[in-house]
């Protein structure tokens, strides 16, 4: 077995020979890869087999929100299908949560991760006050990974910067995946605050969820070669 990484490279293409073209640049031993629906939608399971023949762990991102039953179908379709780690929106609601949880549950073993979904970053206070959410988004995020603990889940997206308080929080076992992921140098593309891989991990951050970082550079392997070696020795 290699040594698990916590870079998750978020494979953001909407065609599988790109996306197949940038994981023969990439290593199991460097990295986990992130799915998306775009892709999903688009090639299926058998992308999914084809990463997992490759050797890599998948992230399943498809943030199931639905009724109870469905999301308990889907995530039990996910955990046969081998993922490492399927994600849930926690704005389903406690019950949807707990039978996410036991649809995983009821598999003998090689479980994968249950994560949360909390607040889109997507959205801002505005958005959240037309939806009817109260407080802040930083409350929202706290009170939504609250119930995702309740339901038992393994841990929650969230930014990087709302880490050391899930953790403080709901415990340090709580795992927080992030994205929103920079060198310090870096191009933030699209994203608004960003954190170093060498912050988040000292925040308390488990996964660093990070694309067009390694995705666009001249070298990913070399790229995801630096950033490992910068956050193995925290
Ligand atoms: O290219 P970049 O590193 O910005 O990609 C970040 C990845 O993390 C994308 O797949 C994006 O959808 C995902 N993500 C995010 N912010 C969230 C949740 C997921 O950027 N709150």
């Amino acid at each position: 077995m290699w040594p698990p990484s916590k870079i998750i490279v978020a494979l953001d293409y909407d065609n599988e020979t790109e996306c197949l073209a940038m994981v023969s640049q990439l290593h199991p031993a460097q990295c986990r890869l992130k799915i998306a629906i775009t892709l999903f939608t688009k090639y299926g399971p058998p992308l999914i087999k084809s990463l997992h023949q490759l050797g890599f762990d998948v992230f399943l991102d498809l943030k199931f929100h639905d009724i109870p039953q469905q999301v308990a179908g889907a995530c039990l379709a996910a955990a046969e299908m081998g993922v490492w780690m399927v994600n849930v929106h926690a704005l389903g609601g406690l019950t949807m949560l707990k039978s996410a949880r036991a649809a995983v549950d009821s598999l003998p073993n090689k479980k994968p991760l249950l994560i949360g979904v909390t607040v889109l970053t997507s959205l801002d206070l505005n958005d959240l006050h037309i939806l009817g959410v109260s407080g802040s988004p930083t409350e929202a995020v706290l009170r939504l990974a609250t119930l995702c603990r309740e339901a038992n889940l393994d841990g929650v997206v969230c930014s990087a910067e709302e880490a050391p308080l899930i953790k403080s929080t709901l415990g340090n076992d709580f795992l927080c995946v992030t994205p929103g992921i920079r060198l310090a140098d870096g191009n933030k593309h699209d994203q608004k605050r960003v954190v170093t891989p060498i912050q988040a991990i000292l925040g308390g951050s488990d996964y660093l969820v990070m694309g067009r970082t390694i995705t666009e550079a001249p070298s990913p392997a070399l790229m995801l070669n630096q950033i490992n070696q910068s956050i193995c020795t925290i």
